[in-house]
């Protein structure tokens, strides 16, 4: 097992739109396990394969409490939402000591495969929800700060690249 880097906002790298898993293997099931021993230590309940620079359609999820529920999926796939949204204070291990809201899907219906490759569909709500979709969209090169107006983005940027210089 191993840590992996987590890129930070605004690294290009985060940018990169993921490519889907092809291949079932022992590497992946590796960065499976890599990637979960990650998101447990930073600590996080969530983290996406984009994030720690492997572009793939991979994210891992553990929204519990007692942090003994590991989610895993793989080329996720919303395939139903709800049209009602909510608004939720998100945070990101890319984007750190950052909190802002966001609106989406109270629900959603996830597709996606497991390490193995087999099929699954979930119904999430609640912080599952927010997380599956916040996570999908880093597979989409995009990080949830971009969702809020440019003004907010420039001051986060400014806040982190202070932040890094001490
Ligand atoms: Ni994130």
């Amino acid at each position: 097992m191993a840590l992996l880097p987590i890129l930070e906002y605004p690294d290009p790298r985060l940018h990169t739109v993921a490519a889907p898993v092809t291949v079932f293997d022992d590497a992946l099931r590796q960065l499976v396990a890599d990637m979960a021993e990650t998101m447990y230590a930073a600590p996080g309940v969530g983290l996406a394969a984009t994030q720690v620079d492997v572009h793939q359609r991979l994210i891992v999820i553990d929204t519990s409490e007692t942090k003994d529920q590991l989610r895993v999926f793989i080329n996720p796939q919303i395939v139903a939402a709800s049209d009602e949204l909510v608004v939720c204070e998100e945070g990101c291990l890319s984007v750190p000591g950052i909190f802002e809201e966001v609106r989406r899907p109270r629900w959603v219906r996830v597709r996606a495969q497991d390490a193995d490759g087999q099929s699954f569909d979930l119904d999430a709500e609640g912080l599952l929800a927010v997380c599956v979709q916040h996570e999908m969209d880093h597979l989409e090169g995009k990080v949830f700060v971009e969702k809020l107006s440019l003004l907010k983005r420039e001051r986060i940027k400014a806040k982190l690249r202070k932040r890094k210089k001490r």
